[in-house]
């Protein structure tokens, strides 16, 4: 099996699995807010992100292998940036959606169905792709 497959594997297990009531404490206590982590990107790194993209509402954001929209989905909360937000499985993907109104694509980051000068920012948060 290649790595990708692994991870790809790893990963649909992970996000098909419900989330225990206490893995959402942990994160409201460490992050202040459930917002679907799963890395180690904190609200304070977040922000700095927001910061250092300085999106205008109505720019658009690629956030690569965002699992279940973050912190992509925090971005775009914060700006007013509209998001796209890509990974594998769709499990993730779909809980992004859920969170907020966001564009999800089911594509690798080796492979992104996209044109180069589609996005006026992109993220990716405790990604190997
Ligand atoms: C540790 S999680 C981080 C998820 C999210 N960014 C966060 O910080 O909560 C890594 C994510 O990267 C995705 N991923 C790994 N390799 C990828 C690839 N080649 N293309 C797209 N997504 C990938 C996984 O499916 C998983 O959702």
């Amino acid at each position: 099996m290649s790595h990708m497959e692994n991870n790809r594997e790893f990963f649909e297990l992970k996000y098909t699995a419900a989330r225990a009531r206490a893995a959402r404490r942990i994160e409201e206590a460490a992050l202040g807010q459930v917002v679907g982590v799963n890395g180690y990107t904190t609200v304070v790194d977040a922000q700095r992100l927001c910061e250092h993209l300085d999106l205008e509402a109505g720019a658009t954001l690629l956030d690569v292998g965002t699992g279940q929209g973050w912190p992509g989905s925090y971005i775009a909360e914060a700006t007013g940036c509209r998001l796209v937000a890509a990974d594998v499985p769709w499990e993730a993907l779909l809980e992004a959606k859920l969170r907020r109104e966001t564009g999800v694509v089911k594509a690798c980051g080796e492979s992104l169905p996209f044109r180069g000068d589609s996005f006026d920012a992109i993220v990716h948060a405790d990604v190997l792709c």
